[in-house]
């Protein structure tokens, strides 16, 4: 059985998609899309600012951008379940920094990715870091009722000791995942980025991400001009990382 699925062209033009799906193993193939995102002066006219850092919740900012308009999301959430785990005892300055943050409870996740899965373009990208726990006990539930799928993972080692009960945390994981239809011919394009990827940590910001790692995963997935987001931003390395490479920022923190 096929179901045609028309985006809404009177809202918008360049982010528009059309393609006929083909439900097939509990999965989602299209035929034949289009995979134009939206230019940054488009998002623009529709008031949302971009290259800037906003104060805005994340879940309403994404409900601000248009279906099927970016080619690639980060997303890093505020894991309530890590600060759970880590009562030390003997936190520094950074641990606490990190529990003054605003956590994020699972239905909050899902509520975060169903919308990043609404605005991305057909085969487009989210970067999903997760810790070692949510890595070990799986994210793939929380992606069951939408179009995106699993495609790479790449851990980051920051090359500096963290916390640990047994072994000292040195590493991060970053779950890869991709909108339907599936593929990485034509999309990704850049073929040297090794799937254990060492670099420093920034030191602004407790959960602050390697800006190159992201950069090139940016070069990768979108083109020159092209706009990134990143919803739950915190130090906003993403706009850096974006900016590295000639690509245009839109996103926001709780914090600002
Ligand atoms: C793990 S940090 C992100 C760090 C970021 N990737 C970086 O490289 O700096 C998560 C961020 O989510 C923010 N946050 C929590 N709830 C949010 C919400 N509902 N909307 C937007 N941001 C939120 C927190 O303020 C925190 O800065």
């Amino acid at each position: 059985m096929k179901a045609k699925i028309q985006a809404d062209t009177k809202t918008f033009n360049k982010g528009q998609f059309v393609g006929d799906y083909e439900p097939k193993n509990n999965n989602v193939y299209a035929k034949t899309c289009t995979l134009e995102s939206m230019h940054v002066a488009e998002f623009e006219e529709l008031g949302i600012p971009a290259d800037q850092r906003v104060k805005q919740d994340g879940i309403a900012f994404l409900k601000t951008l248009p279906d099927h308009s970016v080619p690639c999301c980060f997303f890093d959430p505020q894991y309530r379940g890590v600060l759970d785990k880590m009562n030390y005892g003997n936190e520094g300055a950074r641990q606490k920094g990190r529990a003054t943050l605003t956590q994020m409870h699972t239905v909050t996740i899902g509520s975060f990715i169903y919308e990043i899965d609404r605005v991305l373009v057909p085969s487009g990208h989210l970067f999903l870091w997760v810790d070692k726990f949510h890595l070990v006990e799986g994210v793939t539930s929380w992606f069951e009722c939408t179009y995106m799928n699993v495609v790479d993972l790449i851990t980051w080692n920051k090359e500096r000791f963290g916390m640990g009960y047994r072994t000292r945390r040195m590493g991060e994981y970053l779950v890869v995942l991709q909108k339907a239809p599936k593929r990485a011919k034509g999309v990704w394009s850049v073929h040297n980025i090794p799937d254990v990827w060492s670099e420093k940590q920034m030191k602004d910001h407790p959960h602050s991400k390697p800006i190159k790692l992201q950069s090139a995963l940016i070069e990768a997935v979108t083109r020159k001009g092209d706009v990134v987001i990143d919803p739950a931003a915190g130090s906003f390395s993403v706009m850096k990382s974006a900016y590295a490479v000639g690509r245009h920022f839109i996103g926001c923190d709780l914090e600002g």
